[in-house]
């Protein structure tokens, strides 16, 4: 409609006054992605959204994303204005993370190499060796056990069980959960699937194993776009965010897309896998953050001490994905 055009056009002059491109993560709403695309920016996983912002030559990024993903940009790239729609992003995992108390973990196991994914605080990947996202997570963990190496895993409790089982590493758990993916169920699919004997079914590991268990293919939410393109299978059901759809859609063109069922009590509710916090990323909020006022809201500010130790376990994971 003409408010949503006037918010376009007015992003689209202030990205370029303030040399500024937008970087977009596959679960933000769809007017956003295709925002991101239109402009030169890009729409990703959380692994390219983290190389893509540090390579590229624009003095403002604006993450389109959760906190986490513009910590990761902000610490990659000290010399770049880091803008978020909101600071209010956040992910259950950051949040079930807390620093003191996985450091605490870690200090009860010296002899364990820390592997966290990207889904925590600058202060929690401070704590770390190693950071992953989920599509490197695996050859990472293969790599680190090759090496005989015990591993502290945190903070996704499915994603740590699923490649601990994959791999047979000796890793030990912290609890923390998405809250989108945990909401999967398992039963609900398997009659879903009964419906459409021949649909693949495609599955993040952030979700329960007993879901993992059901699928044709488990990966990063770029690996599932690219399962949909590349499988041959007509139909689809795909447990992840449903702002995937968006991008799976344009990759596989005339295929057919359905939700995984979600919802509590074996009830099903479709439609309804969607992170809250991504969802706060919209043409009003990128607007706002991109013209200048109110900056304590938009702008990402990381400790240069915890920037520092931050940028060692996070170069470690682009250098071993290279
Ligand atoms: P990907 O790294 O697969 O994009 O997923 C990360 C995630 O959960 C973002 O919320
Ligand atoms: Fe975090 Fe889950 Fe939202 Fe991703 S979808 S940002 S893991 S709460």
């Amino acid at each position: 409609d003409a408010e949503k055009a006037d918010y376009k056009a007015r992003i689209k002059a202030l990205l370029k006054e303030r040399d500024a491109v937008l970087v977009a993560h596959y679960y933000t709403d769809p007017e956003i992605q295709a925002l991101a695309e239109e402009t030169g920016g890009c729409v990703s996983d959380s692994l390219e959204m983290a190389r893509f912002g540090r390579d590229h030559a624009a003095k403002t990024l604006i993450v389109a994303g959760v906190k986490f993903m513009g910590e990761t940009a902000k610490i990659l790239s000290p010399e770049k204005t880091v803008l978020m729609p909101t600071l209010e992003a956040t992910c259950s995992l950051d949040l079930g993370c807390p620093e003191d108390a996985f450091s605490a973990f870690c200090d009860a196991h010296p002899d364990h190499t820390v592997v966290v994914y990207a889904n925590t605080s600058a202060a929690v990947k401070a704590r770390a060796d190693w950071v992953v996202t989920s599509s490197i997570a695996l050859e990472i963990v293969e790599h680190l056990d090759s090496e005989g190496k015990q591993i502290i895993w945190g903070p996704d409790r499915h994603l740590g069980s699923y490649i601990a089982k994959q791999t047979g590493a000796d890793m030990l758990l912290w609890q923390g959960e998405c809250i989108v993916h945990d909401e999967f169920k398992a039963k609900a699919l398997r009659e879903l699937k009964a419906q459409y004997p021949d649909a693949a079914v495609l599955v993040h590991p952030e979700s329960p194993a007993s879901v993992v268990e059901m699928a044709d293919a488990v990966g990063s939410t770029s690996q599932l776009i690219r399962a949909a393109q590349t499988m041959d299978n007509d139909t689809f059901i795909v447990a992840t965010d449903r702002g995937i759809f968006y991008k799976m859609q344009q990759a596989a063109p005339g295929k057919t897309l359905i939700e995984a069922p979600t919802g509590g009590n074996g009830a099903t509710c479709r439609s309804c896998a969607h992170c809250p916090w991504m969802a706060m990323n919209g043409l009003k909020a990128i607007e706002a953050a991109l013209s200048g006022s109110d900056m304590e809201n938009h702008e990402i500010h990381v400790d240069e001490n915890l920037r520092h130790k931050a940028l060692i376990p996070l170069d470690r994971m682009l250098d071993f994905a290279k």
